[in-house]
């Protein structure tokens, strides 16, 4: 696919992983005096709310019936402001809960249980839901009324560190996983299934002396994609009590297939220009066989700048083609905006997407998370809603219709803060008919922190 172009806007975005595994803070601060996450909607809330008395304006879908969770880091007590890392928060849910066209009640809960870190993102999967994190902490079972549970995650029979993105295969049921610890294991990873009833069904260790920072991967028909990327472990940082990953000159980037019909151990690897990615959009294999990855791709990060991923690159989407035959891969990038936290339909996991919608900023240098946007892969286009002036997004949850007739046929869920009144909003928007603004605002008691993943739960 040649390169495309869609609306030309500058601004930022924003990937959240996180490493407590490795005994150390991260996103440190270095150099600065104040801690840019922990300023304004970045500081953590302190109050646990349960609230049932919440004002809806317009209109929510009596379809949409279950819960909205988000995850997210949430100190509880002040830490060092010099080198507390952003990602490094002990995880804080915040919930919605849906009925009939009732919002039935507001709540905040601390993810607790088995491992508070677990702070990334909250799945649900064979009728459980955990709060996850990467790098080697378990994760955390939650009930339907937001409660950490003490049950051991995948009824006991896994009893290692998952990652924060998982990714369902649609044909099967299974979650699968590329999981790492570099704590306990420093030269490979795990391949983890779990299957459809949620118990785990096999681990497979393969070698990967590379030690880069795996937040993501992904999943096609026939492969498992693993992203060795530009960011690697850093003795160095770590030896200073910083976040201990750092952009790396010296590590070749590359893409990696892993046949996951064949039981094989050996990745195919596509080499690509230097390039980090928390997330992709998708992955899927196109008519001809190529392997298709979009991602919001930072040429830089972890470089000079120790405390985040906000100033040395914007986020792109860009797609990488990777040529199963001849080994090759083709880069393109598709937009110019800066654009994060992508999501899909959730049944296309692995194929091919005409839709995908992410959270834009207009503001290079600080995100101000300001619209989504939503690309149509199919005509080469997008639209876009802005919050408004002092509101800011989060990331944009696909809930499909009941019985759809076509992928956009349903919702998106964003919190939205609200910067002159300090409080936060769950919006609810036409994913067909962005530009008609939300057809619901639900106002919460309290704001909503920025923080990383959610989904909602049908109940
Ligand atoms: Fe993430």
């Amino acid at each position: 696919m040649d390169r495309r172009k869609f609306l030309k806007i500058s601004g930022f975005g924003v990937g959240g992983a996180i490493v407590t595994g490795l005994g150390v803070n991260m996103f440190g601060g270095f150099g600065s005096k104040e801690n840019y996450y922990l300023q304004g909607n970045y500081a953590p809330v302190k109050e646990l709310v349960t609230e049932t008395r919440l004002e809806v304006v317009g209109n929510i879908p009596k379809n949409l019936n279950g819960l909205f969770l988000r995850n997210g880091p949430n100190p509880m007590s002040p830490p060092d402001a010099k080198k507390y890392h952003w990602f490094s928060g002990e995880g804080m849910l915040h919930g919605v809960r849906l009925d009939s066209g009732n919002a039935l009640w507001y709540k905040n809960r601390l993810v607790s249980g088995n491992d508070s870190t677990a702070n990334t993102s909250v799945i649900s999967h064979a009728d459980k839901i955990y709060a996850i994190v990467e790098a080697g902490n378990f994760p955390v079972e939650i009930d339907k009324e937001m409660n950490s549970l003490e049950t051991k995650p995948f009824y006991g029979n896994r009893n290692e560190g998952f990652t924060a993105h998982p990714k369902l295969d649609v044909n099967t049921g299974e979650m699968h996983a590329m999981c790492y610890d570099y704590a306990n294991n420093f030269n490979s990873i795990n391949y983890v299934v779990i299957d459809k009833d949620g118990n785990h069904k096999s681990t497979q260790e393969i070698e990967f002396p590379s030690k880069s920072m795996l937040h993501e991967c992904a999943i096609t028909e026939n492969y498992m994609l693993v992203f060795d990327l530009a960011v690697t472990f850093s003795f160095y940082k770590l030896g200073r009590g910083y976040f201990p990953f750092s952009w790396n000159d010296n590590h070749q980037s590359r893409i990696g297939l892993l046949n996951r019909h064949n039981g094989s151990k050996k990745i195919k690897w596509f080499e690509i220009d230097p390039a980090y990615f928390f997330h992709t959009v998708n992955a899927y294999e196109d008519t001809n066989g190529n392997v298709v990855v979009d991602a919001a791709n930072y040429d830089r990060l972890f470089d000079t700048d120790w405390n985040g991923p906000f100033t040395e690159s914007p986020p792109q989407l860009t797609r990488w083609k990777l040529n199963v035959q001849s080994g090759v891969s083709k880069k393109s990038r598709l937009d110019d905006r800066s654009v994060e936290f992508p999501r899909i339909h959730p049944d296309l996991s692995g194929k091919y997407n005409q839709f995908g919608y992410l959270l834009a900023s207009a503001n290079a240098s600080t995100p101000d998370f300001s619209s989504i946007v939503k690309y149509d892969f199919n005509n080469d286009s997008s639209t876009a809603y802005e919050f408004g002036q002092g509101h800011m997004g989060a990331e944009p949850v696909f809930v499909p219709s009941e019985n759809p007739t076509s992928e956009d046929e349903g919702y998106l869920l964003s919190f939205v803060y609200n910067q002159a009144d300090d409080i936060s909003d769950l919006i609810i928007l036409n994913a067909q008919d962005l530009n008609s603004g939300p057809l619901a605002r639900i106002k919460l008691p309290q704001r909503v922190p920025y923080g990383f993943h959610g989904n909602w739960i049908t109940l």
